[in-house]
């Protein structure tokens, strides 16, 4: 719990206080303060002295007033639900009210002027100036609807007419100011914002839904391009974990079928970002997937690759071909390898590896998304990463010939390609040298997925490099290698 009075507070009330208590003792004093300097009985220096300390009570009475309010409204800004700062409007009319009324005050009880006269003399000066500013005035008041209905409040994203984005920085008597995420500082009048639509992107929470349009051949089946974009979306969520994504069809014609990709976004500022993450993600597994995008939305993605055909490759030929895994392996080597690949499709939701279950294969991933989860965990099952298109699992047991590490589940179909240990083994007896550099490849690819582990570098990079020795002992045992000098 934040105390009431900070040091800060404290400072802010001290010299209002000490004026207020000065105040307070002139004028409880007035009677005796001539006397002691040596005008005793002077009636109208004690008139005065009255008068002036009376008005000074007030007026200290109304600033010590605007000072608490304003410490009570900021401490609630900061510890409400959004915390957020205290709109400098809703002060400014807050001390204007109390020193008008401290002014009322005044001219009623200290000089006998009723208010009423006050008024009726300033209503046509009241009228002229009220038509010249009448723009100004309607700001002012929109600006005070504004400021009790509140629509936004300081640090929300508002789009205040179609593309004028920007954060709320500041909202004064007049105008509110944003920030666009280009850095460019924008002045709406409040009478703008009062009577246009506005969209406030921060509303209940921060986060807002956001989405990708893209088009596809209308030969690709819907139900593998929705995995693909899904899986492709899904990668995204290794950088902005709270992405959501889903994919929806939005139009169909001849000329293709239209697919939104939604995913929500944490803060606006950081839309173009993930709309990036996304857009770099799907095409990844459209890539991965044989498919590509041309510029013309007519052609859009109309079929397999060029690329990989031109070069007569299979898809588990590109696979192979480009896994970091395999690096050390010649072409020929790799192709020699995809044709013993054997395509399997699983649905979602299915287990594809079993944390602790025997086993020697290696899987690609050709389509579609997948989540490696511990279950060995202090705290039950945990996700532990995401796999997409272009990424392998299982290379531990496979090289090892150890029981899966970790689980890995489907979580769209998908379509991945099998290799046994025994088809990679008549490699390495033909080439130790390969195993030693898998095992080098192994640890790297550990080493990435560890990079969170930032903290006491040092250490781990000495037990990584213990953990790599005897890594590749295990794999020259289970491949039963001889020894290539290590
Ligand atoms: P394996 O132990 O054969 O079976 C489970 C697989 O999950 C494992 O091989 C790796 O391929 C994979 N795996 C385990 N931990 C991670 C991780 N942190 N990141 C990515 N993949 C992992």
């Amino acid at each position: 719990m934040r105390p009431l009075l900070t040091a800060t507070g404290f400072r802010r009330l001290a010299l209002p206080s000490v004026a207020l208590i000065a105040a307070l003792l002139i004028n409880s004093l007035a009677d005796r303060v001539p006397s002691s300097i040596g005008l005793g009985g002077n009636h109208q220096l004690i008139g005065i002295l009255r008068e002036f300390s009376a008005a000074a009570l007030w007026l200290a009475g109304a600033w010590v007033a605007a000072r608490l309010i304003d410490l009570l409204l900021r401490r609630a800004a900061v510890t409400g639900p959004r915390s957020a700062s205290y709109p400098r409007l809703l002060s400014d009319l807050i001390h204007a009210a109390l020193f008008l009324l401290a002014a009322i005050g005044i001219s009623t009880f200290v000089f006998d002027q009723t208010a009423t006269g006050l008024i009726a003399t300033s209503s046509v000066m009241i009228a002229v100036i009220g038509f010249a500013l009448r723009y100004v005035i309607s700001d002012v008041f929109s600006g005070i609807a504004l400021s009790f209905d509140r629509p936004y409040r300081i640090g929300d994203w508002i789009e205040t007419s179609p593309g004028t984005i920007g954060k709320v920085v500041e909202i004064t008597w007049r105008t509110t100011r944003l920030l666009t995420r280009d850095g460019i500082a924008i002045v709406v009048p409040n009478g703008l914002l009062a009577t246009g639509r506005l969209a406030n992107y921060s509303g209940a929470a921060p986060s807002f839904r956001s989405a990708l349009r893209l088009s596809l051949a209308p030969d690709i089946a819907v139900a593998r391009a929705k995995r693909i974009l899904l899986a492709g979306a899904l990668a995204a969520t290794r950088t902005y974990s709270d992405l959501r994504p889903d994919v929806l069809l939005s139009e169909c014609s001849d000329a293709g079928i239209v697919y939104m990709i939604r995913f929500w976004v944490p803060d606006y500022g950081q839309e173009n970002m993930c709309r990036d993450a996304v857009m770099e993600g799907v095409l990844y597994a459209l890539r991965r997937a044989g498919l590509t995008p041309s510029a013309s939305r007519r052609e859009i993605i109309s079929k397999e690759s060029d690329s990989d055909h031109a070069q007569g490759r299979t898809p588990p030929e590109m696979l192979l071909l480009d896994s970091e895994l395999f690096g050390a392996f010649s072409t020929e080597e790799r192709v020699h390898l995809a044709e013993r690949l054997v395509e399997r499709r699983f649905r979602e939701g299915v287990t594809i590896v079993h944390q602790g279950e025997p086993a020697s294969t290696v899987f690609f991933v050709r389509e579609g998304a997948l989540e490696v989860r511990s279950t060995g965990a202090p705290g039950g099952e945990i996700a532990i990463n995401r796999l997409g298109a272009g990424d392998l699992f299982g290379e531990m047991s496979l090289l090892t010939g150890e029981p899966r590490s970790a689980s890995v589940i489907a979580l769209t179909d998908v379509v991945l390609y099998e290799l046994d240990k025994e088809d990679i083994a008549p490699l390495l007896a033909r080439r130790p040298e390969l195993g030693e550099a898998l095992a080098d490849l192994m640890l790297a690819r550990q080493r990435s997925g560890r990079a969170r582990l930032d903290a006491q570098e040092g250490e781990q990079a000495l037990e990584l490099r213990s953990t790599s020795a005897r890594l590749f002992g295990r794999l020259r045992k289970f491949f039963s290698l001889p020894d290539v000098g290590r």
